[in-house]
Parts: structure tokens; sequence; C-alpha cells
């Protein structure tokens, strides 16, 4: 049990909201979370926690929401999957408002630690190109040329994070998401990632008995994909630790796309007919996790099996497919 405060920003999205609930299951009482949107479209909703409605591009915000804060998770973002940030490239890199803001309020307010959620998009391309990558270790992120637009954002934020811990003194952590999946996430909207989205359209493919699938890119793209179980492990056992450069937090268990429609497929008990859209937005070729220092570090890795967190996944999307849809039409 902890009475010091802390503060989750971008606690309406996906990864924030499960975080709010992990901490509240762990007996901490005294949390603020903090999104812009409307409460009715948090994806979870919390009792007994100071939740408000900020915008936290503005310091005035911020400097409300780090006021008493010991602990700070910047996870809040303009983001989604390839979808949204291959078109939205400078509503991506607005997001640097939100990290510069938070930083600077959460060292006025001298927070003892303060998480930064960045993403495995600040690796450089050129060590992405195959389909048979090799992992992705934390020193691929230089030379500099990270993803357009959202990459950008992320490895800028990531080296104020730095920046403000050697100058100032606030303690920052910094983990490097990769693609993280999960109940309570975006499945539909334009902002989802593979994962939900091909649990999407398999369901979808299901209720109107027209069985085939869309899949963006060839198929053979490669990429690891963490459940979001692993994700809550991971963030506060680094944040709570003296790992001072980014880490990456990821699996290393590395898919096809083909093969995550298999596992979904698989899931579902229906075989769909692909095709193909080569012209979708596609990201890099391949990419997956080296996950040597987090092991070092933590003693520890992400594990849960894609087979097993999917499956986790497809079912709360089912549900909530026929709560938006109808019973009706369920299969
Ligand atoms: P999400 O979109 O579900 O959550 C982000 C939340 O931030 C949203 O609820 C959004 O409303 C909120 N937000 C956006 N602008 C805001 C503003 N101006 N003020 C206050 N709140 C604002 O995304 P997520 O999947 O939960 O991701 C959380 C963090 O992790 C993000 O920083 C993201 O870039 C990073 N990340 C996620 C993944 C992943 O696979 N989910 C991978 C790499 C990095
Ligand atoms: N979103 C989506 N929807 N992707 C699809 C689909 C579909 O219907 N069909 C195939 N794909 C392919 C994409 O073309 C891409 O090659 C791959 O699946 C993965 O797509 P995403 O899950 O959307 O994104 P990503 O893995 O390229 O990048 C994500 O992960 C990063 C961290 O690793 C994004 O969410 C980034 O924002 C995040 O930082």
């Amino acid at each position: 049990m902890s009475r010091d405060l802390i503060v989750v920003a971008g606690a309406g999205g996906f990864i924030g909201g499960h975080l709010v609930s992990h901490f509240r299951r762990n007996g901490f009482e005294n949390i603020r979370a903090v999104d812009i949107k409307p409460f009715s479209e948090w994806y979870q909703h919390f009792d007994g926690v100071d939740n408000q409605q900020l915008d936290l591009m503005l310091l005035e915000n911020c400097r409300k929401v780090c006021d008493g804060a010991s602990e700070v998770y910047c996870l809040a973002a303009d983001m989604g999957g390839m979808g949204f940030i291959e078109l939205n490239k400078a509503k991506c890199m607005l997001t640097v408002l939100i990290g510069t803001h938070m930083l600077q309020a959460a060292q006025e307010a001298e927070v003892e630690r303060f998480f930064y959620s960045s993403s495995a998009c600040v690796y450089n391309a050129d060590k992405q190109t195959s389909e048979d990558v090799i992992a992705l270790k934390e020193s691929d992120a230089y030379p500099a040329m990270p993803e357009d637009g959202y990459g950008w954002e992320k490895l800028f934020t990531e080296r104020m994070c730095r920046h403000f811990r050697e100058d100032f003194g606030l303690e920052t952590r910094i983990a490097r998401f990769h693609n993280v999946y999960g109940p309570h996430g975006t499945w539909d909207g334009g902002r989802e990632k593979a994962p939900a989205a091909i649990c999407r359209k398999v369901i979808q493919a299901k209720f109107s008995g027209k069985h085939e699938i869309e899949i963006w890119g060839d198929g053979k793209q490669t990429r690891s994909f963490m459940y979001i179980d692993d994700c809550l492990v991971g963030v506060p056992a680094i944040m709570h630790s003296d790992i001072l450069e980014p880490i990456n937090l990821g699996t290393n268990e590395l898919v096809t796309i083909n093969q995550l429609v298999d596992i979904a497929e698989e899931i579902g008990e229906v075989k769909l007919e692909r095709r193909y859209n080569l012209d979708a937005p596609k990201g890099v070729n391949g990419r997956n996790s080296d996950n040597t220092k987090i092991r070092e570090y933590l003693d520890w890795e992400p594990g849960i099996p894609l087979r097993e967190g999917l499956e986790k996944t497809y079912r709360w999307i089912y549900d909530e497919y026929v709560a938006k849809y109808g019973a009706a039409r369920a299969v």
C-alpha cells in the first residue's frame, strides 16, 4: 500500500487504462488518471481514482496533473497502428508537446520518477529491410533513421528524457514498446494495430458469411507482438530499476503477418481466402526485439505466447463486435 500519488497520463487509452487497473489491484490508493478524451470514451472506468479530462499538450494542465505526484507515467500520445501513423505524421509529431510539457512540469514538481513510453519505431529503418530480421538491440536506434513522423517524435522525446535526467536530475526511465495487444484496446476506427485488426476481420468474415480477408502488404512481413500482461510487469519493473538508457520491452516470438492470420483463423475456427493489398500501409519489412539487455537487468523478459494472448484478445473483440452490431448477426 502506498499513499504516494501516481499519475497516469493517457489513462483513457489501452495501456494507460490497464496500468491504472494494475496499480489499483496492487493496493495503490492515490492515483490520478488523465486523458484528453471525454470520460464516456475511456476504454476502462475507475472508481476511487482522481479522473481528469485534460489536454496535456498545454503546460498549465501538465502542471496541474504533476502537482504533488511522486511518480508520473507518460503514455499520452496521438497514435495508432500503421494505418494511422503513415497518414498522420504531423499529428504524431505534435505529441512532442505532451512529452515536453510533462517533463517540464514533472521537474518543477520535483517528482521522484518519470516513465516515458517510447516505441520500436525509433529503430533505424536500414536494420528492418528484410523479413528475416536480426532482432533489434538498443544501440540500433543510431545513427538515427526512425519511422517518419511518429518515430522521430519518440526518438526526440527519448533524448529529452535523457537530458532532463542529466541536466536537471529528474529520474527518467524509458521503455521501447514492441507492438502491444490485448483486450480493452483499439479494435476498429483506423488506429487499430494488426493483432486487433486481424481478429476483427476474422470475426467480420464469420458474421457476414463472406469467407475472405484483406491483408495489408504481402503477409510475409514479420513482427513480434507483446500481450498486455507482459507490458504490465515490464513497465513498473523498468520504472523502479536503475536502467538509465532506453530499453526494449517486447517479445522475441517473431511471426509473419500470415502466421498471425493463421492463429486468428484457428481461434475463430474458420479458413478464409486471403487477398493482399499491396498499396496499404505496411511499415518496415521485419522487426523483432533483442532481449539481451532486459534479461541482464531484470532476469525476466516478456514471454506470453502469441497464441495464448491472441485467444483472449479475440474473445474480447468478439464480445465488443456483438455489443456494437447486435447478437442477431452472430454465427
Ligand atoms: P492509446 O491511443 O490507446 O492511448 C493513448 C491515450 O493518450 C489516448 O487515450 C489518447 O486520448 C490520449 N491522448 C492523446 N492526446 C492527448 C492529450 N493531448 N492529452 C491527454 N491525453 C491525450 O495508445 P496505447 O496503445 O495505450 O499507447 C500508449 C503509449 O505507448 C503511447 O505513448 C504509444 O506511443 C506507446 N506505444 C504503444 C505501442 C502499442 O503497440 N500499443 C507500441 C509502442 C509505443
Ligand atoms: N493495422 C493493420 N491492419 N496492419 C495490418 C493489417 C490490418 O488490417 N493487415 C496487415 N497488416 C500489417 C501492416 O501492414 C504491417 O506491416 C503489420 O501488419 C503491422 O502493422 P501494425 O500492427 O499496424 O503496426 P507496426 O507493427 O508496423 O507498428 C506498430 O508497432 C509499433 C511498435 O512496435 C505501431 O502501433 C506503432 O505505432 C508502434 O510504435
